[in-house]
């Protein structure tokens, strides 16, 4: 299989087997389908683009700086691909696999992928699943990854989001609940300790129009030609979704919503700057700049090389495990699905 396809009354997921990445999300609206999220029509495409619509990165989200780290006293140095540096786990990572179907059924999909690094840098072989849930307008996702031996995991399912089917994300209203944010270098490192937001453009607690964020007058924001930041989540590290979401993401034109729960430390925010340089996405063309906002729930860029961020390093028995929840509202229940 290529692909797998999830439904229920509010929603059709569509998941591919390459680089098992949540391609398309759909609603029913008076008005017909409207696609939730970025996807590509073609595997083709996805795997000639940089830009890992929907894609399940690893073994580590984000940048490892230069692509070096150390693990207990070794040296590694993995193969990089952006800037000097490893990102979403290198140019073989897992989000250029063809991931292997476990148990599938209309509402549950779980994938799996043996790993070894082929450019040879990445300690460890590697056993990951991600198992995608749908159950009435929440759609959740599970990732784990084992090891033969200590390395570093810390993947990420990396979607961009965009609730009015076409267009830009300007008029979307996105709330974080982050007291802090990393601050980078010009090539998406982090720089220096969280920085707290209050004041600064960076505050989305209570939900600021992203337009107003991405046109605001800040050096961070002018570098990144928009958001690209890790928002450090407020909340304790426990995926509780009776408590208040770690995200919501809303667009007051057509009355949809996103909240997002998570138990990773952060949030990248990537307002998807460049897209328009992207291959063609679903309907045969690329996504315009600013087509859709990522919102990825991970651990901090670059923790590899900083102890004082929390440690992304697993070992036999201490595998990576990660859930993230989101609840869309808004959509429509169709009482005609079975
Ligand atoms: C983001 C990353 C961006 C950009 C993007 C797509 O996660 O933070 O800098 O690389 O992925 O390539």
């Amino acid at each position: 299989m290529d692909r797998h396809t999830l439904h229920n009354e509010f929603l059709r997921v569509e998941v591919r087997a390459l680089g098992a990445a949540l391609n398309r999300v759909v609603a029913r609206t008076p008005g017909g389908d409207v696609d939730l999220v970025l996807g590509h029509a073609d595997d083709a495409d996805r795997a000639a683009s940089t830009y890992y619509l929907g894609a399940l990165v690893g073994p580590t989200a984000n940048r490892i700086a230069a692509g070096r780290f150390t693990l207990d006293g070794v040296d590694h140095q993995l193969a990089t691909n952006d800037r000097g540096n490893s990102l979403h786990g290198g140019p073989a990572g897992f989000s250029t696999q063809v991931w292997t179907v476990a148990e599938a059924s209309s509402t549950t999909l779980r994938l799996t992928l043996v790993w070894t690094d082929p450019t040879g840098g990445h300690p460890g072989r590697l056993t990951a699943s991600i198992t995608y849930l749908l159950d009435g307008p929440n759609l959740t996702h599970t990732i784990q990854v084992s090891t033969d031996r200590p390395t570093l995991a810390s993947p990420c399912l990396h979607p961009y989001v965009n609730l009015a089917g076409s267009g830009t994300i300007a008029d979307h209203v996105l709330d974080v609940r982050a007291r802090h944010v990393l601050f980078t270098d010009g090539t998406g490192i982090p720089v220096g300790s969280p920085v707290d937001v209050t004041g600064t453009p960076f505050d989305l607690r209570g939900g600021v129009r992203l337009g107003d964020v991405l046109d605001a007058d800040h050096p961070q924001i002018a570098a990144a030609s928009g958001l690209d930041h890790a928002y450090v989540l407020d909340h304790t590290g426990v995926l509780d979704h009776t408590r208040d979401p770690d995200a919501v993401l809303t667009h007051p034109a057509s009355g949809r919503g996103l909240e997002i729960w998570t138990d990773q430390p952060s949030l990248q925010v990537f307002t998807g700057a460049g897209l328009h340089a992207d291959t063609p996405g679903l309907f045969g063309t690329p996504y315009p700049d600013r087509g859709g906002v990522a919102l990825e729930a991970q651990g901090f860029p670059n923790a590899a090389n900083r102890p004082d961020f929390p440690s992304t390093r697993i070992e036999p028995g201490l595998p990576f495990t990660s859930t993230t929840r989101w609840t869309f509202t808004g959509v429509q229940q169709d009482r005609t699905e079975p």
